[in-house]
């Protein structure tokens, strides 16, 4: 399984561990950076993965100081639904009863380990579809009036 990966600055490190995590696990990580400490403007990694993850249809994981910013900018791009989360539940749910393709996670908000199962349980769980299907509808119908 194809995971595509982004992050800012504050959010480098827990990305480097996800990376590390991930490819143990056998997924197959794509990169986007940032490959450093050194500060950068988070939109760019949150546009770049959110376009690669729509073109794809895979999921993504993005990382910023908070994982706020990250995810409002990936949400910019049509037919991506990042959540950015910090408990397993919310974890768990955006992929039952949103579908979400983004899990956007706060590298200060978050610590390596409970960041890593936010991955795991996010890249494990299907969407359940049904009802859920229709209020995912409903999301892209405000998204294609926009345009
Ligand atoms: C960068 O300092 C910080 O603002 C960014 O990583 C993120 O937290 C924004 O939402």
């Amino acid at each position: 399984m194809k995971v595509a990966l982004g992050a800012d600055h504050g959010g480098f490190e827990l990305k480097e561990a996800i990376k590390a995590h991930l490819t143990e696990k056998g997924y197959e990580i794509v990169d986007f950076g940032t490959d450093s400490t050194e500060s950068v403007d988070y939109a760019v990694f949150g546009e770049k993965v959110g376009e690669y993850v729509v073109k794809e249809g895979i999921l993504g994981i993005l990382c910023c100081g908070t994982g706020i910013g990250i995810s409002l900018a990936a949400n910019k791009v049509n037919g991506v639904r990042a959540a950015c989360c910090s408990d397993y539940f919310s974890a768990k749910m955006t992929r039952a009863h949103n579908n979400a393709n983004i899990l956007a996670l706060g590298g200060r908000v978050v610590g390596i380990g409970l960041g890593l199962e936010l991955v795991d349980i996010f890249l494990s769980t299907e969407f359940e579809g049904g009802r859920h299907q229709r209020r995912i509808d409903q999301i892209t119908a405000i998204e294609n009036k926009q345009k």
